[in-house]
Order: structure tokens, then sequence, then C-alpha cells
């Protein structure tokens, strides 16, 4: 009798104070405008990254209501900044904090500007069906309306939620979350910057509650064959952006400095200019992989086009802008050499 109402007296504890409820989320910090701080409230001047991930976390008290949150800081830079490096690191580290039963979903504070970049990594390396979800901030911390405060709660709540799983790693930004394959950044300063402009968002964040409403057809995380856990570099790949009269010079040198790949940024469905085709041909014949991608920022650049890709030996980007690209194309070249079955992973990924 005593021990059954002392049973029942824990349970009715652990509803009434909802610690048994509540999930464990746990927070990367890689710096960013969430974590910028600015000498005035009103101007644009600032630097990012500058506010530990502590703090960031005392400013959004309420997160403590839906989530038991830890965190830590991996690096603290602009995400201008990024290296291959830090994201070898980022996806052990997710990886194990995944495999950790305690661990309930992982959210990454990051800056903007490569967030689709990395969220793209990870989504193709980390072996999980839990949430993991990148969040940043358009506005620094000590800004009038800065976004960062309600972006991280969003953030939390979307990792949290019990319908993130299995919907690889995505974006949560100013009420929207979108997946890591289509998300681009499309504004340099609006904080409705983050959007999916050939699909759409997966779905909205908005008063703590999630609401999906796609998913994504392409394969990420426990479907992805990509596995980074016993590598420290990637392989070398750089990007061409092309335009009206580029002469050769342009893309020469990456023929003799160790580039195993080339992403050619093309005009319209992924073109390349005479000045320059015959650089790319000589690119192929040392071995090095060429992607046709398209400065074009939506649709797809398809394969044998306007150029007979098959003809020459290049890949057609599909939906992938050239930053992503370039991503898939590194990762491709951890497994194989081989342009077609390279071309199978950008038709999959
Ligand atoms: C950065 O990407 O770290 C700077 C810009 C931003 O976070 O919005």
């Amino acid at each position: 009798m005593v021990r059954r109402l002392f049973l029942m007296m824990t349970v009715w504890c652990a509803v009434i104070t909802g610690w048994a409820q509540k999930p464990n989320i746990h927070i990367l910090a890689t710096g960013g405008t969430i974590a910028g701080t600015g000498a005035s409230s009103t101007q644009t001047n600032y630097t990012a990254g500058q506010v530990a991930i502590g703090t960031l976390l005392d400013a959004v008290p309420e997160i403590s209501e839906i989530a038991q949150v830890t965190g830590e800081q991996v690096v603290r830079i602009g995400s201008q900044d990024m290296t291959d490096e830090v994201w070898l690191i980022l996806a052990k580290r997710i990886q194990e904090l995944a495999e950790q039963d305690e661990v309930d979903g992982i959210v990454i504070t990051h800056g903007t500007d490569t967030m689709e970049e990395t969220a793209y990594f990870l989504t193709l390396t980390v072996k999980t069906g839990k949430p993991v979800v990148l969040v940043g901030a358009m506005r620094p911390s000590t800004a009038l309306s800065a976004d960062g405060p309600l972006n991280l709660y969003d953030a939390v709540v979307v990792a949290s939620a019990p319908e993130s799983k299995g919907k690889g790693v995505v974006v949560a930004m100013n009420g929207l979350i979108l997946d890591a394959h289509s998300v681009v950044k499309m504004n340099t300063t609006n904080v409705q910057t983050f959007q999916s402009p050939n699909s759409g968002a997966l779905g909205t964040v908005y008063n703590g509650k999630v609401h999906y409403d796609q998913v994504s057809l392409k394969k990420h995380t426990t479907f992805s064959v990509f596995d980074v856990t016993t590598l420290d570099t990637l392989p070398k790949v750089g990007i061409v952006y092309s335009y009206s009269n580029i002469e050769a010079d342009m893309v020469e040198p990456m023929l003799n400095n160790g580039y195993r790949g080339i992403v050619h940024a093309g005009v319209g469905n992924g073109n390349i200019h005479t000045h320059i085709f015959p650089v790319l041909e000589q690119a192929r014949a040392k071995g090095i992989q060429v992607v046709r991608a398209s400065r074009v920022p939506t649709g797809p650049v398809t394969l044998d086009a306007e150029v007979d890709d098959d003809r020459y030996g290049f890949i057609a980007s599909q939906e992938l802008n050239p930053q992503k690209a370039r991503i898939l194309l590194m990762l491709a070249l951890t497994r194989t050499n081989d342009y077609r079955r390279i071309q199978q992973y950008f038709n999959e990924y």
C-alpha cells in the first residue's frame, strides 16, 4: 500500500514538473550572427560568433519549459569561414550524440552564410533518424527585434517533435522547416531568407507546434551510403563561376593543383562557354570529374541537354546548386571515380 502510494506520488510529481515528458535536446554551437553582437541595436555592422551558447540559452528561458537542454561550443566562427575540418568534427560528434539513448534530438546553431552547405553535408553523412536541426539568425543578438531567440526556441521545438524523426537534417528559420537538399539562402539581409525554391518548405513551426506538409524524396541520413567516420580530409573540389567572355585562365589552374573535381556554375541549363570547354575536356582527360551546375537559382540542370554529357564524361547536377553539388561530388569521390556512378548519386541524393 505504502509502495503504491509512493509510486503514485512519484508519477504525479513527474506530471506536475513535466520532467518525465521533456525530451533531451543537445545543442552544438558554432557561432554566426545568432551569436553576434553589435555596438548599436539599430545598425547592421556587428561581429559574428561572439556570444557563448550558455548566454544564448539564458536569453530564452522558455526553452527549459519544453526540453532538457544541454549544450557545447564546437567552434565560434562566422560561417563564411566554415571548413571541411569543422564539418567532419560536427558529423562525428552528431553521430556520437545520436547513438546515445538519452539524446532525443540535436540542434546546431550556425551562421546563415553557409548553413545550407553544412545542412546538406550532415544529411549525407550522419546516420540517424533522430531530429537534427540547424538554426541561425539574420540579426545579431544585440539588434532590435533580434530573430535569434525565437528561431532558437523554434529549433528546439522542431528537434523535440516526434514528427521530425526520419526527416533528415533540416533547417528551422523564421517559422519554416526546410530540408537540407533543397534549402537555399535567398536574400542577403532579410529574415525570411531561407526558402526551398524548387520544392517548397517541408513544414512550419508556429506557437510551439510543428506541422509537416511533405517529406523529402531524396536519400539522406540512414539511407545515405556516405560514411566519414574514418576520414580526416575530403577530396579537393572547386567551383568555377561562368560569365560572358570568361577566359580559359580562370579554369586552367584547377588542372594542376590537386583538384579531383570541378563544379562548373554554368549559364542556363548548365551551359559552358567555348573559351573554357576545352579546359574542362582536358580536366576529364586527367581524370578530374566535371559537374555541370548552374548559376540560375531555380530549376534542374538536366542530363544531355545542350551538352552531350555522356560524350564528354560530364555529370549533370540535377537540382543541386553549385555549392551543394561540390559537397556531393566530394563525398562521391570518397567512393568512386566513375562518372556514371557519380551521376547516379546526383540522381538520388
Ligand atoms: C555567418 O554566416 O556566420 C554570418 C552571417 C549570419 O550568420 O547571418
